[in-house]
């Protein structure tokens, strides 16, 4: 039968949806929001990925087209697509990694922040929707701003009954992406080769790159270091600005989002050494969620890891990058308290 199928069934869970083809291991994931500028990559590269096993495709708009599209690849995951509120349940139901790009972009002359009103409601509904059919699964949350939406997921979890810190990760994947591109750019290297843990949050100054750890070991001027620091924070403006109104980063968001549930997906079938960053509930600074590097295992974050030692700029950064945080996360906490 089509693999979409699911989208004509009003509600209920088969056996079938549960079940991976071929019978080989292989992960169950959503995504949410899967019909978007995001969205649609995303769905056709976590296809590719041989760790899936079922790829379920929930928006609340052409959901259908983009499933069957997607369904005709001929790899490994079984896609099905749902449509709309009333199918969010069947779409979450036994998933183990929930992926969620659901909500609006930004347009020129817009902060992360301005995006709050409009996504901070939408991720509430995906969250209770997580809760109730699937609240072991691993969440991996790219919607903006994700200083505030990380902190309003985990409130709901809450409220419901259902938190597990380990489980709930902001995506902040593509400021590594763009650093490593700058960084290799500047000292003429191929980017593959080049790592450096970005940390603090996912919005200009609390995006903190942290260039005196860069592998392999190397040191810039105070030039290049104030050049690769304002590129790298100012890489989603750049993107907006080129776009003109007609949207953020999609396809370089789509590429990090898969690296990132890969990473998840390889440290939930049980990889060692498996080591990203992302904007985690943290003991790291004083405050509550902070982005740092972690190990991904069986359960989620294994490990925060400490920031390890600061150059002066640095120091001076993090100041500044906590001072804004410490407001985008209290915002987040206030709207469900509220
Ligand atoms: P888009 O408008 O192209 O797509 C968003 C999709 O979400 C649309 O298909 C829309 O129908 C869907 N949607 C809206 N409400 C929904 C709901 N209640 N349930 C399910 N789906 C819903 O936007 P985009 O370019 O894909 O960006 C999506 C979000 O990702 C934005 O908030 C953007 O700021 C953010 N983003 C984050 C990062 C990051 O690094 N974390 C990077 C780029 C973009
Ligand atoms: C990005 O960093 O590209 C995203 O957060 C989208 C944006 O609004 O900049």
């Amino acid at each position: 039968y089509p693999s979409n199928l699911q989208m004509k069934e009003s509600s209920g869970l088969t056996q079938a949806m549960c079940r991976a083809k071929g019978g080989a291991p292989g992960f169950k994931v959503a995504i949410l929001g899967a019909a978007g500028g995001i969205g649609q990559p995303l769905a056709m590269l976590m296809k590719m990925n041989p760790l899936v096993s079922v790829l379920h495709l929930y928006d609340v708009v052409n959901a259908p087209g983009v499933t069957a599209d997607i369904s005709h690849m001929d790899t490994r995951a079984v896609v099905r697509g749902f449509l709309g509120q009333p199918q969010l349940e069947s779409a979450l139901a036994c998933m183990d990694l929930v992926i969620i790009p659901a909500g609006v972009p930004r347009k020129p002359g817009m902060t992360r922040d301005d995006l709050f009103n409009i996504n901070a409601g939408i991720v509430w509904t995906l969250c209770e929707g997580i809760a109730k059919c699937c609240p072991n699964a691993i969440v991996n949350l790219i919607s903006n701003p994700v200083n505030s939406t990380v902190p309003i997921a985990a409130e709901v979890f809450k409220k419901a009954g259902t938190y597990d810190p380990k489980r709930l990760l902001g995506v902040t994947m593509l400021d590594v992406v763009r650093a490593n591109t700058f960084v290799a750019e500047v000292l003429g290297l191929d980017p593959r080769e080049v790592d450096v843990p970005v940390v603090g949050g996912h919005a200009g100054v609390t995006i903190l790159p942290l260039l005196s750890q860069v592998k392999p070991p190397c040191s810039f001027t105070p030039q290049e270091t104030e050049y690769l620091t304002n590129r790298i924070q100012n890489g989603g403006t750049e993107v907006v600005e080129a776009k003109a109104g007609t949207g953020s980063a999609t396809l370089s968001m789509a590429y990090a989002a898969v690296k990132f549930a890969d990473a998840c997906l390889r440290g939930l079938r049980g990889d060692a050494g498996v080591v990203e960053c992302a904007f985690v509930a943290s003991q790291v600074t004083e405050l509550p969620f902070f982005a740092s590097k972690v190990r991904l295992g069986r359960i989620g974050v294994e490990k925060v890891f400490q920031l390890g030692p600061l150059n002066e700029y640095e120091r001076i950064g993090l100041e500044k990058a906590k001072k804004e945080l410490a407001g985008s996360i209290q915002k987040g906490v206030s709207f469900i308290k509220k």
